[in-house]
């Protein structure tokens, strides 16, 4: 029988007490996070109803509660990707069933190929806009009453949060890019001349994933913001071939610059909360 998100919202309010309003889904790149968070709760994806099981090197499939100063957050540290194979629907369960729970804003983050000529590997973006190169979209086949399909997404990321995300790195002393993230289903790589065409239709980096989770996240009416890390210059962009390891290694490299970033949005994102 299918699961439905409210069960895993359920479940996740039966584990922890804290009732955040905020999340994080930790892309590569993002995974030290957890380092700075008062963990109240940790626990592995195998365990939550309907949860997906991450099977990529580097994507370690944890939830946590956890306090960040005084704020509370869920940090997804893993996500499933639509070239693992499964389903849109799938790959968007835990944002269904972060909606469900009550989370109202969430931070995407992700590893991404850099496109700009001006991006070096090591650089982090924000996302302002998405093109969909993935061939499919998460809300098909929901148009029913109770959700509605056809979702507005001229402000997918929300232009506070941004702002947000800016003087975060401010205060980190990281220059953010900004800029158009391309999503593509994968797994293999793009060729030289996909990226020049990507480049033609004004994408400034291009990922495998973020792209399905906005989307569904903007349907359940969350805030959403997203910030990529260009662990590579995307094919033909260097005289360097592509490979996992590569990612792998300048996810390493900026680990604990990302963790710090990360920080000081949450810390931010709490400031601005409490004067509103
Ligand atoms: N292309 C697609 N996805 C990626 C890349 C890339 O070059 N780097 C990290 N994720």
């Amino acid at each position: 029988m299918k699961i439905r998100p409210q069960t895993a919202a359920a479940y996740l309010r039966r584990i922890s007490r804290l009732r955040p309003a905020l999340a994080i889904v930790l892309g590569s790149g993002f995974h030290h996070f957890p380092t700075h968070l008062r963990v109240d709760k940790k626990i592995s994806y195998a365990k939550i109803p309907g949860f997906p099981k991450p099977t990529v090197a580097g994507h370690d499939g944890e939830l946590y509660f956890g306090l960040l100063g005084g704020t509370p957050v869920i940090v997804l540290g893993g996500r499933s990707h639509f070239y693992e194979g499964h389903s849109m629907e799938h790959c968007t369960f835990a944002i269904r069933a972060l909606a469900a729970f009550g989370i109202r804003v969430l931070l995407l983050t992700n590893a991404a190929g850099g496109i700009n000529t001006k991006f070096r590997a090591g650089d982090f973006m924000v996302i302002t806009d998405h093109i969909n190169f993935m061939g499919a979209n998460p809300l098909r086949g929901s148009l029913d009453s109770s959700s509605k399909g056809f979702v507005d997404l001229t402000d997918a990321y929300d232009a506070g949060l941004n702002k947000l995300l800016f003087e975060a790195g401010k205060r980190c002393r990281i220059k953010l890019k900004r800029g158009v993230y391309l999503a593509v289903s994968g797994p293999s790589y793009e060729t030289p001349a996909e990226i020049r065409a990507f480049a033609g239709l004004g994408a400034d980096a291009v990922g495998m994933s973020t792209v399905p989770e906005a989307i569904v996240a903007r349907q359940c009416g969350l805030k959403v913001a997203a910030i990529s890390c260009i662990t590579n210059l995307a094919a033909g962009r260097s005289n360097k071939r592509l490979s996992h390891g590569e990612v792998l290694a300048t996810a390493q490299r900026v680990r604990t610059l990302a963790a710090q970033l990360l920080k000081c949005f949450v810390q931010l994102h709490s400031e601005a909360a409490a004067r509103r």
